[in-house]
C-alpha cells in the first residue's frame, strides 16, 4: 500500500469516484474533475474542519485533550477561511515574493552545491537522509533565521504534530505526540520570535514580525504562521526529492531524456509531481450538502480530496501511470492542491528540485540505486520514502 497506493486509487476513482470511506468517517472524492470542483468551492467545502478531524480519526480523543495543537492547527492558514484565511495569506505570501524568490536563488544554489560536494568526497550516500532531507531543512531554516543546527528538532516536532492529523485514523497517544511536539515547536519559535522582536534581523521571521506591529496578524497568529511555513516548507519537498529521485531511477529512459536534454527538467519536475503526489490527500468540511458523483454529502460530514487518485485520471492525464518527462500537460497536476488554499511554497520548491535534479545529474552521471529503497510505513497524508541508497 505504501509503496503504491496508486492500484488502489485507480480502482476507487474508476468504480466508486465519490466514496464513503468508514474508517476515515468521510467522503473520498477521486476524479480530477470532482476535485477541483471541490478545491474551488471554499463555501461548500471548507477548510475548517479541525474539531470534524478529531471527532472522526479519533473519537476517543476531545480538543480539550489536545489545547495547544488544536488551537495551533484551528488558527492556521490552512485550516482556515475566507476573510480570515485572505488575511494569512497575503502575511505568508511575503516570504514568496518574486523578489525574495530571487534572493533565495544564490541560497539553493550553494546549498546544493555544498550537500553534493560532500556525497562526492565520501563516495557513498543514501540519498533521502544525506540529500532529501537535510536541502529542504536547511533551506527554510536559512530562509527563517532559524539555526540550521536545529533542523532535526524542528523536523520532529513537525513529524509528530502533522502525523496526527495526516495519518487518517489516531487515538490519544497521537494526540499527547501531537501536542508535545506542537508545545515544544511553539515555544522554540516564540523564543525566536522574541529575540527578532528586540533584534531584528536580515530573515523572514523579521519581516513577518513586521505584520504583527502592522496589526495585520496577531502575535499568537504569527507563532501559528511560522510553525505551518516552516513545517510545510520541508516535510513535504523533502518528499518530492526523494520520490521524484526514486521514480527517475527506476525509468532509466525517462533519466536518460533529462540528462540530455537538461532543458525538460521543469517539465520534468512537474511530471514528477502528478506522478508522486508527495501530498496525496487533503481534507475539507461538507458545509453544504453537496450532490456528486451519484452520491449526496451531508453538511457536517469530512471530505477527502484525493489528489493522487486525480493526478492519474485518464480523463484529464494519457497513459497516467507512465511517467512521461516530456508530458504536455504535466503542468495541470494537482500535487500544490488549488483555488483559494493553493500552495504558498510551490515555486520554492520547485526552484530546490530543478536546482538539485541539476546539478545531482551532472556531477554524477551514472546515478542509480544501490540498495532497495525502503518507504516509510505510516500516512495518508504525506508520502514518502524513509531510505534511498544510490551511487554513481
Ligand atoms: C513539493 C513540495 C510541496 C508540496 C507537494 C506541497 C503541497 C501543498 C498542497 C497540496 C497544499 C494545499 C492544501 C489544501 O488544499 O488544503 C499546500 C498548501 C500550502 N503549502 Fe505547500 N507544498 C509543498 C511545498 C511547500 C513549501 C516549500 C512551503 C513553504 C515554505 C509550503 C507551504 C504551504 C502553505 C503555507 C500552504 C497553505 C496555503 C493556504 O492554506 O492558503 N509548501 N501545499
Amino acid at each position: 500500500m505504501f509503496d503504491n497506493p496508486f492500484r488502489i486509487y485507480n480502482e476507487m476513482r474508476e468504480a466508486d469516484p465519490v466514496y464513503w470511506c468508514e474508517p476515515l468517517q468521510g467522503w473520498m472524492i477521486s476524479r480530477y474533475a470532482d476535485c477541483v470542483t471541490a478545491l474551488r468551492d471554499g463555501a461548500r467545502f471548507s477548510a475548517a474542519r479541525m474539531a470534524h478531524l478529531v471527532a472522526a480519526q479519533a473519537p476517543d480523543v476531545k480538543p480539550d485533550d489536545m489545547p495547544f495543537s488544536f488551537r495551533l492547527n484551528t488558527l492556521g492558514i490552512i485550516f482556515q477561511d475566507g476573510s480570515a484565511h485572505v488575511r494569512l495569506r497575503s502575511h505568508a505570501n511575503r516570504a514568496f515574493t518574486p523578489r525574495a524568490l530571487e534572493a533565495y536563488q544564490a541560497l539553493v544554489r550553494d546549498t546544493v552545491d555544498q550537500l553534493v560536494t560532500d556525497a562526492l568526497a565520501r563516495g557513498s550516500m543514501d540519498y533521502q537522509k544525506d540529500f532529501a532531507e537535510p536541502l529542504p531543512a536547511i533551506i527554510i531554516a536559512r530562509i527563517f533565521g532559524v539555526p540550521v543546527q536545529d533542523r532535526h528538532r524542528f523536523k520532529q516536532w513537525t513529524e509528530d504534530l502533522t502525523l496526527f492529523f495526516s495519518q487518517g485514523v489516531s487515538d490519544r497517544a497521537g494526540a499527547q505526540r501531537a501536542e508535545a511536539g506542537a508545545r515544544d515547536f511553539g515555544a522554540y519559535l516564540q523564543d525566536l520570535i522574541d529575540k527578532r522582536r528586540r533584534e531584528p534581523g536580515e530573515d523572514m521571521l523579521s519581516y513577518l514580525i513586521e505584520g504583527e506591529s502592522e496589526g495585520r496578524i496577531t502575535a499568537e497568529e504569527l507563532v501559528v504562521q511560522a510553525v505551518m511555513l516552516i513545517a510545510a516548507g520541508h516535510i513535504t519537498t523533502l518528499d518530492m526529492l526523494g520520490t521524484g529521485m526514486l521514480a527517475l531511477l527506476e525509468n532509466p529512459a525517462e533519466l536518460r531524456r533529462v540528462q540530455e536534454s537538461p532543458e525538460l527538467l521543469p517539465n520534468a519536475i512537474e511530471e514528477l509531481l502528478r506522478f508522486q503526489s508527495p501530498v496525496q490527500i487533503m481534507h475539507r468540511l461538507v458545509a453544504e450538502d453537496v450532490e456528486m458523483g451519484g452520491q449526496r454529502m451531508r453538511k457536517g460530514q469530512l471530505a477527502y480530496i484525493n489528489f493522487a487518485a486525480a493526478n492519474r485520471d485518464p480523463r484529464v492525464f494519457s497513459e497516467p501511470d507512465r511517467l512521461d518527462v516530456g508530458r504536455a500537460n504535466a503542468k495541470q497536476h494537482l500535487a500544490f492542491g488549488g483555488g483559494a488554499h493553493y500552495c504558498v511554497g510551490a515555486n520554492l520548491s520547485r526552484m530546490e528540485a530543478e536546482r538539485a535534479f541539476g546539478e545531482l545529474f551532472r556531477r554524477m552521471p551514472g546515478l542509480r540505486i544501490s540498495a532497495e529503497p525502503v518507504w516509510r510505513r505510516h500516512g495518508l497524508v504525506y508520502r514518502g520514502l524513509a531510505s534511498l541508497p544510490i551511487s554513481w
